[in-house]
């Protein structure tokens, strides 16, 4: 329960505030600093070894339906231990969503569960709720991308966004393929094993363990032991400085071998367990990161996309959102990444495209009061804190009941629902008034 709950004048409870990540979902309670939980976004199913993702875009309405009533099942009945009827509830979508997807989780939420009322708040806005600005050029590097979108003065400017599919998913992948070439595993009788040696060893002792005792403490620890191998190798990794990024680089596509690559820094031992070492080789650790700064084809990188997306503003606008930058998502926790960010986008302006295009040349990155993976779901927190807003911007069962859909946040054809369906009044005007704070 939030704290404070029972001591409230009888008024309404705090809103439940859910980050549904690709890679982590986040949830806690409304007007609280920081989400209760961060779990990832997946279940299990009896007997079945692999985790079943919760966000996915690619399978039918009714697989999808029981996946997410299983997750949503979990987080108020395992995490949060409140009465869904009782909250309602704010859900941080990317702009980027499939409608089949938010619909799914509003029928979810409304037929399954009865919340009172749901309100979907765009990441990128929600982001600079925690620092008090109107404008902001936001960039969310999170597991599956890396996307780009300008807020002016609350407004959202669409046509702007920019996205790569660079994040933590592609960093893993890069590191799969290298820990399993490269790296080995001491154990307490053997040294030097391969990775893929050990991990089959891991998986296959859990399962057995698993299928002994089954019981939830055992389940949990299974889920950890697949992770286990692959995120601590993701920890010794850093972003190495501009020069000596473009450096690895420069020794990564000379293939005849003239140039030459930086020292790399000293290997590290990893403890997995009590009794495993990992080796993580100093030249992985140093050069993995690089493939979020390498241009590829069509120029395109995690700093050019911020260029990209100020290009694509309206020149008035540009010169506020280069000064007001800000990076959210877990990616961006990656040792050096900011540093290594700011310094491609200072070199990267000076090439002709952007210095015909661009006057300003002035960036500044803010520094919310969350860590990046939860600077969203602050966002929500502060929003589904302002009760009066939070209502009059919600879609209420009522209206869901009715209508049986929800409206897009960006249609400016849509009228505010709970306002239109309660008072009959005429609504306020557009989505600036949506998400502004002021009365
Ligand atoms: N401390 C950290 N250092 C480096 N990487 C991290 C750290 N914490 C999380 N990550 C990486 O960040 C990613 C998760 O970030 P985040 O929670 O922002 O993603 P998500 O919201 O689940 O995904 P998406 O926004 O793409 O839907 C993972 O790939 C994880 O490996
Ligand atoms: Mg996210």
């Amino acid at each position: 329960m939030p704290l404070f709950d029972g001591l409230g004048s009888g008024g309404e409870k705090t809103a439940i505030v859910i980050d549904l990540g690709a890679a982590y979902t986040k949830c806690g309670f409304a007007g609280e600093t920081g989400p209760r939980f961060i779990i990832p976004s997946e279940i299990r199913k009896p007997g079945q070894q692999q985790a079943i993702k919760v966000v996915q875009y690619n399978i039918n309405t009714e697989e999808l339906y029981v996946i997410l009533k299983e997750f949503i099942h979990i987080l108020y009945f395992r995490h949060l231990l409140v009465n869904p009827r009782d909250r309602r509830v704010v859900i941080i979508e990317s702009i980027l969503c499939p409608s089949h997807f938010r619909e799914t989780l509003t029928k979810v939420f409304f037929k399954q569960f009865e919340v009172p009322s749901v309100l979907f708040a765009p990441s990128h806005l929600m982001a600079i709720m925690t620092l008090g600005i109107n404008s902001a050029l936001v960039m969310d590097c999170g597991h599956t991308e890396t996307l780009v979108l300008p807020v002016y003065e609350c407004t959202p400017i669409l046509p702007a966004w920019e996205a790569l599919p660079l994040g933590g998913k592609a960093i893993h992948k890069e590191l799969d393929g290298l820990l399993v070439e490269q790296c080995t595993v001491d154990t307490d009788t053997t040294t030097g094993q391969s990775v893929p040696a050990v991990i089959g060893n891991y998986t296959k002792s859990s399962h057995t363990l698993r299928l002994c005792l089954f019981n939830g403490a055992l389940m949990k620890l299974y889920i950890r032991v697949l992770f286990v191998v692959w995120f601590p190798a993701v920890r010794t990794c850093f972003v190495s400085d501009l020069q000596r990024g473009l450096k690895i680089q420069e020794a990564k596509f000379n293939l005849d071998g003239t140039a030459e690559r930086p020292a790399p820094p000293p290997d590290v031992d990893y403890p997995l367990d009590g009794e495993k070492i990992l080796h993580v080789k100093g030249s992985i650790r140093d050069s993995v990161m690089e493939i979020l700064f390498e241009q590829d084809n069509e120029e395109k990188s995690v700093a050019s996309l911020i260029l990209d997306a100020l290009v694509k503003c309206p020149i008035d606008t540009r010169k506020v959102l280069s000064e007001n930058l800000v990076v959210i998502g877990g990616t961006a926790m990656l040792p050096g990444f900011l540093h290594r960010l700011l310094a491609e986008i200072r070199l990267l302006v000076e090439k002709p495209k952007y210095s015909d295009v661009l006057a300003s040349k002035s960036f500044r990155i803010h520094a919310p009061p969350a860590k990046p993976n939860c600077t969203a779901w602050l966002g929500g927190a502060v929003f589904g804190a302002l009760q009066d807003i939070l209502g009059s911007r919600s879609v209420s069962r009522d209206y869901y009941n009715q209508t049986g859909r929800i409206p897009d946040w960006c249609c400016l054809s849509s009228p505010p629902p709970e306002s239109l369906y309660e008072a009959g009044k005429t609504p306020p005007p557009l989505m600036k008034r949506a998400f502004s704070t002021e009365k």
